[in-house]
């Protein structure tokens, strides 16, 4: 049921428009408000006034519309939503939303929008299958966006393939399913680490590793889809900022630290950043290149995730570390566990064999006080996704106890 839940629907130009209306229908009956936003061309094949005698609520579709921007400027539409479901989801609208234009007040509404989208691909097999629309699916796949279909059947032009739009029913069904999952961890807040730190040598050097921060990202974005409030300390990558979390860049392993301290008390702290273990006795001025080589004294950085896991009455519920190993995976995995405090310790083999390091996918085992769950092979994404469904799991098993 979808009581409560705010849709902003979009609907662009495609003849899988008439089926929005029915999309509009389906929605409602189950409890949910809909607000249409119309593009110029879905006006060519369905008319405003049936999407809002449907939706009994005015319908929306210009950016330059004096009475339109001070009756509901393009900001609060989104704002006023809990879920943009754009259905159907041209070419057209997937690659501006892709490249992030903003020419009219659909493809404005969704870029100034930080509320989570769902696209109801709908267009002609050739269309679909082109490699700029799949290139520009698979940027926004990895910026959060959601997807459901398209299907495979008739399409206009008395064409068949994969390009159909999917069935109102289901799209309502997936726009339900995209609550449930939000639900699940609610009300939690979240913080992980990502990313390596960079430690200074002297003001101008410093002493970094390869981490890409893709793991410890794609943790933080799944967690956030499931509806908690968090938090993602990065180190220096080259990863956008996942959408619905809020984030803070940091350099070094203290700055890391501090900022990790200042967000507790949280439920639960996955440390995914590939700490610096040392950092260097910073020299004060640029060293010279001159006579030998200079020695770099290094002191040891605080360990971010022991201190969490220790942290007395502030303790993270459920606390969470890597071990990143190339050799003797499950036996120094556990002895990380035990060492460090943490609850669960995601092992993964990093040696150069594995191809794991910068790579988008990994190949995790979980330690828990029980033992070794083996994942197998999973794209960063899905062990994001698998995480964060272990964790919401887990704080429903200790609702229940
Ligand atoms: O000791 P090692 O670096 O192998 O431990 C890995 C785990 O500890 C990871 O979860 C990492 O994020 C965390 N860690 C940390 N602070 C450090 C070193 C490691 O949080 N200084």
């Amino acid at each position: 049921m979808l009581h409560g839940r705010r849709i902003l629907l979009v609907i662009a130009g495609g003849i899988a428009a008439y089926k929005s209306l029915e999309l509009i229908r389906r929605l409602r009956e189950r409890g949910a408000t809909v607000r249409c936003v119309m593009t110029a061309a879905a006006q060519r094949f369905i008319t405003p006034l049936a999407a809002q005698t449907l939706s009994g609520d005015r319908v929306y579709s210009d950016l330059f519309s004096l009475t339109d921007e001070n009756e509901m400027g393009h900001l609060r539409l989104s704002q006023e939503a809990d879920l943009i479901v754009v259905a159907p989801a041209t070419a057209d609208l997937i690659a501006k939303l892709a490249a992030g234009l903003a020419d009219d007040l659909a493809s404005t509404v969704l870029i100034a929008s930080n509320k989570p989208i769902l696209l109801a691909p709908a267009m002609n097999t050739r269309m679909w299958a082109n490699p700029a629309t799949q290139s520009n699916l698979a940027v926004l796949e990895k910026r959060g966006v959601t997807r459901i279909g398209p299907e495979s059947g008739p399409l206009a032009e008395a064409e068949s393939g994969l390009g159909r739009m999917a069935e109102p029913t289901t799209i309502a069904d997936a726009v339900e399913a995209h609550f449930v999952a939000y639900a699940l961890l609610r009300g939690r807040k979240a913080l992980v680490t990502s990313g390596p730190t960079e430690e200074a040598i002297d003001p101008v050097r410093y002493i970094a590793n390869r981490s890409s921060g893709k793991q410890g990202h794609a943790i933080a974005a799944a967690i956030a889809r499931l509806g908690a409030d968090t938090v993602l300390v990065s180190g220096p990558t080259r990863e956008a900022d996942p959408p619905g979390v809020r984030v803070v860049h940091v350099r070094s392993a203290r700055e890391m630290l501090s900022v990790c301290e200042a967000q507790l008390p949280v439920d639960v702290a996955v440390c995914a950043a590939a700490v610096a273990d040392w950092r260097v006795d910073v020299a004060p001025q640029k060293l010279k290149k001159k006579g030998a080589p200079p020695t770099l004294t290094l002191v040891e950085n605080p360990d971010i995730l022991a201190t969490l896991a220790h942290a007395a009455n502030r303790r993270p519920r459920l606390v969470v570390g890597f071990a990143a190993e190339t050799e003797n995976l499950i036996a120094a995995a556990r002895a990380k566990r035990a060492a460090k405090g943490a609850d669960w310790i995601l092992a993964n083999d990093v040696s150069a064999a594995s191809g794991v390091f910068g790579s988008d996918s990994n190949d995790i085992h979980l330690i828990d006080e029980r033992g070794t769950e083996s994942w197998g092979r999973l794209s960063k994404r899905d062990v994001g996704d698998r995480l964060a469904a272990r964790i919401a799991q887990f704080f429903d098993r200790k609702a229940a106890e």
